[in-house]
C-alpha cells in the first residue's frame, strides 16, 4: 500500500487548481441510469471513487466512454442488470445512489446494504422510507435491499434528518415518478443543486432548487444532456488550510468561492487573509499568528463536516483553545489520536474535541483512517518538524486528485512511496 513521506516546514507558495467535486460527480454519474440517451459530464475528477462508480455503471451494463481524462460519456440504454453488488458497495457507500434511478426506470433494484464505516453507522433508512412512501416494496434479505414497484408515484416526503445522498436518491427517483413529489427538509448542499441542474437539463421538472423544499413533477422519460461538474469545495478548503497552516500564500484557481462562505469566514476569524481575486479564484495568505476559534459542523450553508478534520489540524497551530463540535457524524474524530502522535494537544470529549495550541508538531508514522482524516494528517505533516510517514493513503486517493503533486507544485516536500512496508 502506498504511503506519503512528508518533510515539514516548507511554506507553500504558488498557484493550485481545484478539480471537480467528487460528491457531485458521483450522483451525476448515477443519474445517467435514468435515461436511454447519452449524457456527457465534464470536469469529473480523476479519483478512486469515480473509477468505482464508473465500474458500477459498467457492471450494470452501461457503456462509459472517457474521450478525455475528465470527460465521461455515458450511454445507459444497454443496462440490463439491476444489482449493485456488495463488492462495490463495501468499497464505496455512494453506490447506494444507484437505487433511486434503477427503481425509477426499471421498477426494481437490488443494492447491498452498506454497513457502518470509519465515521459512523450511516444508515439509509431515510432513502428506503421515502421510496416506500412512493410505492416501492422494500425487502431486506441476505444483506441486500430489494426494491420493486410498477411505477413510483409522487408523495410528500418529510426527511427526519437532513441527508445528502438520501435527497439525491429521492430526487432522481421522483424525476420519473407519476405525479408530484415534494421533498421537505431536503439537503441544500451545492452538490445536490448540481445534480438537480443536470436533471433539469435531462428534462426533469424540479422547483425550489437550492432550498430545503424541492418539488418534482415526474415525467415519462428523461433525455440526454451535457453538464460540467462544479468545483470541489472541500478540496478548495483543504488547500486554503494548507496555505494557512504553513504560513504561506496560495492562489487557488478553478474554484467556486460562493460555496465556501462558512469556511472562508471561519478562516478569516482565525487570522487568515482570504481575498476573492476573480469569480473562480481565491488568494489565501497567512502572515500573522493564528487565533484559535471554536467550531460546530452543520449542514450547508454551515461549516461542513468534511472540513472538520482539516480545521482540527489547523487549530493545533493556533494560539488559545478551540472547541470543535461534530454534529453530523457520531464518530468522526479518528484523526485526533493520530494528530496526538505528532504532538498535538487535544482532548476528545464525546462529540467535541478541545484543541489547545500552538503545539510544536514532530514527524512520526501515522495512519489514515478515512478520506478527510487523511487530508488532516497531510496538513499536519506539512508543519511537523522532520519526517512524517502516512500509511494507507488509498483513503486520500478516493477523493483528492493527485494531492501530493498539487502540494509539491507549491513547494511542499511530499512524496508517494509506492507499496510501503505495511
Ligand atoms: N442518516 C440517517 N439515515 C439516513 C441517511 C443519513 O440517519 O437514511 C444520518 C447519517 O448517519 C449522518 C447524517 O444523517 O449522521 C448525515 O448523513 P448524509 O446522508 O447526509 O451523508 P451521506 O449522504 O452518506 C454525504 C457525503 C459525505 C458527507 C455527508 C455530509 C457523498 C457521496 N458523501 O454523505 O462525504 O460527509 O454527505 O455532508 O456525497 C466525504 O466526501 O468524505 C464524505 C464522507
Amino acid at each position: 500500500m502506498d504511503q506519503f513521506r512528508i518533510i515539514g516546514g516548507r511554506k507553500l507558495k504558488g498557484g493550485v487548481g481545484v478539480s471537480g467535486a467528487k460528491n457531485s460527480a458521483l450522483p451525476c454519474l448515477a443519474a445517467t441510469l435514468l435515461t436511454t440517451e447519452t449524457v456527457t459530464l465534464h470536469n469529473v475528477p480523476y479519483v478512486r471513487d469515480l473509477i468505482t462508480m464508473r465500474r458500477l455503471l459498467e457492471d450494470l451494463g452501461a457503456r462509459v466512454l472517457v474521450p478525455e481524462l475528465r470527460t465521461h460519456r455515458i450511454d445507459a440504454r444497454t443496462v440490463e442488470n439491476i444489482e449493485a453488488p456488495y463488492e462495490l458497495v463495501k468499497t464505496m457507500r455512494a453506490s447506494v445512489l444507484a437505487l433511486g434511478p434503477l427503481v425509477a426506470r426499471f421498477g426494481r433494484a437490488r443494492v447491498s446494504l452498506p454497513g457502518g464505516c470509519a465515521i459512523g453507522q450511516r444508515p439509509i433508512d431515510q432513502h428506503l422510507g421515502a421510496l416506500e412512501k412512493m410505492g416501492a416494496r422494500i425487502e431486506l434479505h441476505g444483506g441486500v435491499v430489494a426494491a420493486a414497484c410498477d411505477r413510483l408515484r409522487g408523495a410528500e416526503i418529510v426527511f427526519d434528518t437532513v441527508t445528502v445522498t438520501g435527497t439525491e436518491n429521492i430526487l432522481m427517483a421522483a424525476a420519473l415518478a407519476r405525479g408530484r413529489t415534494v421533498l421537505v427538509n431536503a439537503a441544500c448542499e451545492p452538490e445536490v443543486t448540481d445534480l438537480a441542474e443536470l436533471l433539469v437539463k435531462m428534462g426533469a421538472r424540479i422547483g425550489g432548487i437550492g432550498t430545503s423544499v424541492l418539488t418534482v413533477d415526474g415525467v415519462d422519460a428523461l433525455g440526454g444532456a451535457e453538464h460540467r461538474i462544479i468545483p470541489d469545495r472541500i478540496e478548495t478548503g483543504t488547500l486554503a488550510v494548507a496555505a494557512a497552516i504553513t504560513g504561506g500564500e496560495l492562489e487557488i484557481t478553478d474554484c467556486a468561492p460562493q460555496h465556501l462562505e462558512a469556511v472562508i469566514e471561519k478562516l478569516r476569524a482565525c487570522g487568515v487573509e482570504i481575498e476573492q481575486t476573480a469569480t473562480d479564484r481565491l488568494h489565501v495568505r497567512r502572515r500573522n499568528r493564528l487565533r484559535a476559534q471554536s467550531l460546530t459542523t452543520e449542514v450547508y450553508p454551515g461549516f461542513p463536516t468534511d472540513m472538520q478534520a482539516q480545521y482540527m489540524a489547523l487549530m493545533t497551530q493556533a494560539e488559545g483553545e478551540a472547541e470543535i463540535v461534530e454534529t453530523i457524524f457520531e464518530n468522526r474524530f479518528m484523526h485526533a489520536s493520530e494528530l496526538q502522535r505528532l504532538g498535538a494537544h487535544l482532548r476528545v470529549a464525546g462529540a467535541s474535541v478541545h484543541v489547545s495550541g500552538p503545539a510544536p508538531l514532530t514527524g512520526a508514522r501515522i495512519m489514515a483512517s478515512d478520506l478527510r482524516a487523511s487530508a488532516s494528517l497531510v496538513l499536519a505533516g506539512l508543519v511537523a518538524e522532520g519526517e512524517t510517514w502516512i500509511e494507507r493513503v488509498y483513503h486520500i486517493d478516493r477523493g483528492y486528485e493527485q494531492i501530493e503533486e498539487k502540494l509539491r507544485s507549491a513547494g511542499a516536500e511530499i512524496e508517494r512511496v509506492k507499496g510501503g512496508r505495511e
